[in-house]
């Protein structure tokens, strides 16, 4: 006789399961050992979470293990955690992040506005390090003069270009700067060297003849970052091999240079199946900086990172209900659901990203493979295959019976790239916006449709 295979065989069959942040009780999904069908009875799908104390576990796991490892291997420097704000700028999360007295990266003007109102809630100390990343437009730089002119000693502007340099001007005082290192992309790019930072061959020389003998300015920090994230394969360790040899170069130069930061990229699950060891590829980072600036006869740096999904990503998820069910052939299922991923969830659609994905409800009922479809008209709001499997499947669904589906660990860039209630990637304004009519022929008139978006409108969003 067939027997029936549960949709919880599935799971259990083919991952270590139940895992920490996920279990099975009674046909239910817990998450963070939430009763998410509660939560769903209470608040209704489509329904976003964001679980703060994630933030929390996640930071001091970071840190105990930098601290573990530097302790291990008697490492001369210190381990400083920053949180890069465009991962998610919301109050909530840079607050929760800010009791764990972590320091922050800025990607941009507005960044400021949210510097401003924590430090009026008390939320923030002027000691805090305060990492100013990206290609800065003038205002971006005036605000940087202008939280340092203000007591923020601690700020660090990165430079990205060999021209930011002078838009500095003269500081109040002499200034802690760091330069970025614009690594070479990972072979499957369109382009050869990353457009963030400056080229390895430039940074000596440019600090020969800008920094230097420059009175205002002191480097401190060379920055580092893998787009694609902090893996262990050979393209990481190369790139990363690259930048401490050019920390040593300059050390050799440049006294005052003590910091080396290895950005963000920490990877997080996006599947039950992944095993990233963090404790290995901490120890690995800080013993490998070690090694090779003892071998330079060089002092070992203090480090800095940059977490952004590491630090937001596992606290969020995102619920939908499926509203009905459609079999399009033979062999092409469909679960419409009562949201949009390509709106909640944009890296779906435009980075092809798999998320953990699992049904909140009816683990004992028979399973089949579907295809995910959103509610928008869009060919392309679906979603058809996890990450270690080129296909979907859930427990089927009877007559009148409801299906939850949960999308976990969501939690970093999704708000911004689907622009949240008005909120903006890395918090640049919307433009204005002006519309144009042609009178007579040839003659136009121009009437302002909208403003520049404020600041104030982005930081009432995000609740601050
Ligand atoms: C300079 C810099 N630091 C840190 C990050 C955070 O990266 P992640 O979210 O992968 O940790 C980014 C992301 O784009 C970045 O550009």
């Amino acid at each position: 006789m067939h027997k029936r295979q549960k949709y919880r065989d599935l799971i259990t069959q083919t991952f270590d399961f139940p895992q920490r942040d996920f279990k099975e009780e009674k046909n239910l999904l817990y998450w963070n050992d939430l009763p998410l069908m509660d939560i769903i009875a209470q608040y209704g799908t489509p329904l976003r979470l964001t679980y703060l104390p994630k933030i929390t576990q996640q930071i001091q796991k970071a840190r105990r293990l930098f601290n573990a490892s530097i302790a291990n291997n008697d490492y001369r420097g210190d381990y400083h955690y920053c949180y890069c704000t465009k991962s998610s700028h919301f109050s909530f999360v840079v607050e929760e992040a800010l009791k764990n007295k972590v320091n922050l990266e800025t990607s941009s003007a507005f960044d400021f506005e949210i510097l401003k109102r924590l430090e009026e809630k008390k939320k923030i100390k002027k000691e805090a390090y305060i990492i100013c990343n990206g290609f800065k437009p003038q205002n971006y730089i005036d605000k940087i003069l202008e939280a340092y002119a203000n007591g923020y000693k601690n700020i660090i502007p990165v430079l990205d270009n060999l021209d930011e340099l002078e838009r500095y001007g003269t500081p109040s005082e002499p200034m802690n700067i760091g330069i970025r290192i614009a690594a070479e992309e990972e072979p499957k790019y369109e382009f050869y060297t990353s457009r963030l930072g400056v080229r390895y061959n430039d940074i000596v020389p440019f600090y020969q003849q800008k920094i230097q003998d420059n009175p205002n300015f002191k480097l401190k920090m060379l920055h580092f970052f893998i787009d694609t994230g902090i893996k262990d394969v050979n393209y990481y360790w190369t790139e990363f091999h690259k930048a401490l040899g050019v920390y040593c170069d300059l050390k050799k130069i440049c006294p005052e240079l003590n910091t080396i930061n290895l950005g963000g990229g920490m990877p997080i699950k996006h599947s039950l199946a992944a095993d990233f060891d963090y404790e290995y590829m901490i120890n690995e980072i800080v013993s490998q900086i070690k090694i090779t600036c003892n071998n330079e006869g060089v002092d070992e740096p203090d480090i800095f990172t940059e977490f952004g999904s590491y630090t937001v990503g596992e606290s969020g998820c995102v619920i939908f209900g499926v509203l009905g069910v459609k079999n399009q052939n033979d062999r092409e299922t469909w679960y419409m659901l009562d949201g949009s991923l390509m709106n909640n969830l944009p890296d779906i659609w435009g980075l092809s990203q798999r998320f953990i994905m699992l049904p909140i409800n009816k683990w004992d009922d028979d399973y089949k493979h579907v295809n995910l479809g959103g509610i928008t008209c869009d060919v392309g709001d679906y979603y058809n295959s996890d990450a270690h499997i080129n296909q979907v499947y859930l427990p089927k669904i009877k007559q009148g019976e409801k299906l939850f589906i949960g999308f976990f660990n969501t939690g970093a860039y999704q708000d911004t790239l689907s622009g949240y209630g008005g909120i903006k990637h890395c918090l640049l304004p919307s433009p204005p916006h002006i519309l144009i009519d042609e009178k007579k022929r040839g003659e136009f008139t121009y009437k302002v449709f909208a403003e520049e978006q404020t600041s104030d409108s982005m930081m009432k969003i995000l609740g601050y």
